[in-house]
């Protein structure tokens, strides 16, 4: 009996002390208070916490509510944002007056504004809400005022009644929660759009929500959001598939927005995707009936059947007059409406809209009103549904990846006047005269251009030349103000005369060496070979272009050396040279699984960077091992970027006669074909991943039965269901089975011999990010380079290290 009695004491002892600190610590009492110096509130599942903090190196003073368990500090909501503490006196208290924030003299400095009765209670929820209840009623919360940060379940969007506007602004600056210029807000004129605006300057438009994605941002818009519009409200909200995923869609002070997601493995947000804010996102690029496409130069076009407005300001690249009809429409003369698909649906803010009708019904409603351009559906989940109708002329078209069709009305006499055939034929003919013709201006036109640039040059090289020891000031000030250009005696100081010991090795551009300038800063100077025909100008163009691509896993440019026919490019210091080393050499047994895993990431952020969030699209094609150099905390970076682009004109994807890249690590239709593209460089993506898990190289591998790559022999070993064999056995011990399963089969995703077939940078990085479900890969692309005879090499570069790792440049058989 004593016992029991101890026993239920201790038992219920017990169950007090657990209870207490849970039960009252997510909830703001009435008349209670948080005090700065340590008061905080934490939601039930101790997922989030309240209290005050300082941002970054601020001094200032704000109630903010963060990550409770996840350690770089992580703010989601701050509410006085704009009436920061100066010192840590503050109070938040809930009153009669509803939640309300004093200063050391008792003034308020921030409120709700909602008053109640005296049993108002405030509670932070589970998912980062702060809720203010009166007698359980919700009277406010913390989701209807949003920052800059978008959880899972908050609203952006119009409430029609109350005329609240929900937006996201971006903070002033990393350290300054106070609204910035930029905002995330939807539309609610025509058909509700999300737009980014910015203080001055041309919005972002992401298009409409088409049941699955939005339709001019398919990246970002992938289970992003439920669109709800109704009499009472237009929002869009923020839903993921899976709750027990940490996500986030954040505003940076920059005006990026990017979609993030926490990996507990790495301890670190993943960037699932950025929004797109290339060459064609300001908005109407193009102009009415313009095409934007970021794929080619020049990136504006007209769509089929239109031509420029003004052919006189279109040719000198001001595309803002855009595009008119090559023959007039007149609705009584007869019409036909034109498929168009892949496109970024026009400006909705005039559409009309009906989101009961079918596609059959919709073009009758758009042929019953002759001033009606374009028909669409609004909903394409489920085999498609709804009706969209645009007025007047179609603004703000792009390429998009997406398969959502735009009907377009076209005259009928467009088609059927002549036969196709006869018209098609007479087109080519006056397309071959005028290109000739054309090709035969350009021509004369460079020549001529060539030849002043080059008197000018020996002009420049003598008058901008820094003196000996000195470096340069910029002429340019402030845009470029983080670039140096340093004088060659410098750098032959620095690296000892360009002494051999100090040579690092050589990449596809010219040998790399390390230096160390006076002040004791460690560079690596990539002196590049072939250069001397690109004039000052041009290289200086070509370095600030690749100095404003800056991303973690990317190397950072410091400067620039030019003297004479000598062109440097000045480097930060990798510590830890580049991967090749360390996959294939000596320093191996150094690696451990979650590095491994984490180089694979980063390499591929690194990617989405290039193909995806610079400004420009840039394709790397010459990704490998050697081109991946490791900082002191073996973070990837990729070097070598924008090269290529130096190296063979202006054109982002397309056909070009000269192949730079590495035996290996080109697809197929590279090498072949010379046909270049984002996934040209998803293929040396996923070769690289499989050498790294692998440890093994591709180029020259050789099992001993069969003579094949090991591209092949990681299909054979997936088909056989052996994957985990080709992992490299030093990595046994700390190998976490089902991510080295997951990374082989991406690899294998990724060298499918179709381009079409493999994935987007940014599905890869999604795809190790999380671990739905992966799509069976396709057979992939395993040729050997004797099966590409018809190969003709014009010059090769081997490097000192190995044969093997030859980049070359060839010649595409004709
Ligand atoms: C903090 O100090 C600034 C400048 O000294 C002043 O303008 C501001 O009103 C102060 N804020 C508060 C809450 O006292
Ligand atoms: C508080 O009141 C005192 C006296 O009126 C004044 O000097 C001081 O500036 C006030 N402080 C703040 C933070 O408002
Ligand atoms: C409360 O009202 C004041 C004065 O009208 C206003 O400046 C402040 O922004 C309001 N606070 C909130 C959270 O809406
Ligand atoms: C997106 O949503 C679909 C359906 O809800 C789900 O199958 C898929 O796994 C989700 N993808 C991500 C990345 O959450
Ligand atoms: C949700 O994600 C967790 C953790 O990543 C996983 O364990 C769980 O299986 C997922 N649930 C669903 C329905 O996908
Ligand atoms: C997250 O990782 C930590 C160790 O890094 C582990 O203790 C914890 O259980 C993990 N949480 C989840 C939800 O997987
Ligand atoms: C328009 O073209 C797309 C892609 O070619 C096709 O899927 C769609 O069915 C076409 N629409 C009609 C009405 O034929
Ligand atoms: C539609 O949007 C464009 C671009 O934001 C704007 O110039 C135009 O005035 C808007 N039209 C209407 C009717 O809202
Ligand atoms: C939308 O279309 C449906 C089907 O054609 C029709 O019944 C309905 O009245 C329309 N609604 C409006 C607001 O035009
Ligand atoms: C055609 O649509 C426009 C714009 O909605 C409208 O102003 C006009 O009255 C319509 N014309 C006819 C004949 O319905």
């Amino acid at each position: 009996m004593n016992k029991l009695i101890t026993s239920l004491f201790l038992y219920s002892g017990l169950l007090i002390s657990l209870l207490i600190p849970c039960s009252a610590v997510d909830t703001i009492a009435p008349n209670q208070g948080i005090k700065d110096g340590g008061d905080t509130i934490v939601s039930a599942a101790e997922n989030f916490k309240l209290g005050f903090f300082s941002p970054g190196s601020s001094k200032s003073r704000y109630i903010g509510i963060w990550y409770n368990k996840i350690s770089p500090f992580t703010v989601v909501w701050v509410a006085n944002r704009e009436t920061p503490l100066n010192d840590t006196s503050g109070e938040l208290r809930v009153s009669q007056g509803g939640l309300q924030l004093l200063n050391r003299n008792n003034t308020v400095i921030w409120a709700t504004n909602s008053s109640g009765s005296v049993s108002l209670v405030a509670q932070l929820l589970d998912t980062g809400n702060l809720v203010l209840r009166d007698h359980g009623i919700s009277i406010w919360q913390s989701f209807d005022y949003p920052g800059d940060t978008l959880l899972p379940g908050m609203r952006i969007g119009i409430d029609l009644i109350t005329g609240k506007d929900r937006r996201l602004t971006s903070w002033k600056s990393d350290v300054d929660p106070a609204a910035g210029p930029y905002a995330l807000r939807v539309d609610p004129n025509g058909y509700p759009q999300l737009f980014e605006t910015k203080d001055s300057g041309s919005p972002l438009r992401f298009g409409p929500w088409n049941g699955v994605m939005l339709n001019g941002m398919p990246d970002l818009g992938a289970n992003l959001t439920q669109f709800v519009f109704n009499e009472k409200e237009r929002y869009y909200e923020y839903n993921i598939a899976n709750n027990s995923l940490v996500s986030r869609i954040h505003l940076n002070p920059d005006g990026t927005i990017q979609h993030l997601n926490w990996i507990n493995g790495t301890q670190n947000w993943n960037v699932l995707s950025t929004a797109t804010n290339d060459n064609c996102a300001p908005y109407s690029m193009c102009g009415p009936y313009g095409l934007c496409d970021i794929n080619k130069a020049p990136g504006c076009t007209c769509l089929d059947g239109f031509e420029p407005r003004r052919p006189e300001e279109w040719n000198i690249a001001d595309w803002l007059s855009g595009c008119q009809r090559i023959k007039p429409l007149a609705c009584q003369h007869g019409y036909i409406f034109s498929n168009f698909t892949g496109l970024k649906f026009p400006n909705t803010n005039q559409s009309w809209y009906n989101q009961s009708m079918t596609l059959g019904e919709c073009e009758a409603a758009c042929s019953r009103n002759c001033s009606c351009t374009a028909y669409a559906n609004s909903d394409i989940s489920s085999g498609g549904s709804g009706c969209l109708l645009w007025f007047g002329d179609l603004m703000d078209i792009r390429t998009v990846d997406i398969t959502q069709s735009l009907y377009i009305r076209m005259p009928a006499s467009e088609f059927t006047s002549r036969p196709k055939q006869d018209s098609n034929n007479r087109k080519q003919m006056i397309i071959i005269v005028m290109s000739t013709l054309l090709g035969l201006i350009l021509a004369c036109l460079l020549i001529l251009v060539a030849w002043r640039k080059k008197k000018r040059s020996k002009k420049t090289i003598i008058g901008r030349v820094p003196a000996h020891g000195e470096i340069c000031t910029n002429e340019n000030g402030k845009e470029d103000s983080e670039l140096s250009s340093y004088s060659l005696t410098i750098i032959a100081k620095s690296t000892n005369n360009f002494c051999i010991d100090n040579k690092l090795g050589e990449g596809g551009f010219g040998p790399v060496y390390k230096g160390v300038l006076e002040d004791g800063q460690e560079i690596a100077v990539k002196r590049l070979s072939e250069t001397s025909r690109q004039g000052i100008d041009e290289f200086k163009n070509e370095v600030k272009f690749i100095a404003k691509l800056q991303h973690r896993n990317l190397v950072r440019l410091l400067g620039y050396c030019i003297e004479g026919n000598e062109r440097m490019l000045i480097y930060e210091y990798m510590a830890n040279k580049s991967l090749d080393s360390f996959i294939f050499g000596s320093e191996n047994s150094m690696f451990d699984w979650p590095h491994v895993f984490h180089i694979i990431h980063g390499i591929a952020q690194g990617l989405v960077y290039l193909h995806h969030d610079s400004r420009l699209r840039i394709i790397h094609r010459d990704l490998k091992a050697s081109n991946i150099l490791l900082d002191k905390d073996l973070n990837p970076k990729i070097s070598d970027f924008g090269l290529a682009r130096r190296f063979s004109g202006h054109e982002t994807e397309a056909n070009t006669n000269r192949v730079v890249g590495t035996y290996g690590y080109i697809p197929p239709e590279y090498a072949l074909h010379g046909i270049f593209s984002v996934k040209s460089d998803v293929y040396s993506f996923g070769v690289l991943l499989l050498e790294i898990v692998s440890g093994k190289k591709n180029r020259g591998f050789s099992q001993d039965e069969n003579n094949n790559t090991l591209i092949g022999h990681a299909w054979r070993l997936y088909n056989e269901g052996k994957s985990l064999e080709l992992m490299n056995s030093s990595l046994g011990a700390s190998c976490i089975e089902s991510q080295v399963l997951r990374s082989i089969h991406i690899g294998l995703l990724c060298v499918q011999h179709h381009a079409e077939d493999r994935p987007t940078m940014s599905s890869v990085a999604l795809m190790l990010g999380n671990e739905n479900a992966l799509p069976p890969p396709k057979q992939p692309a395993f040729f050997a380079e004797e099966e590409m005879p018809e190969l003709r090499y014009i010059s090769s570069v081997p490097t000192l290290d190995s044969v093997d790792d030859v980049t070359i440049t060839l010649l595409q058989a004709r």
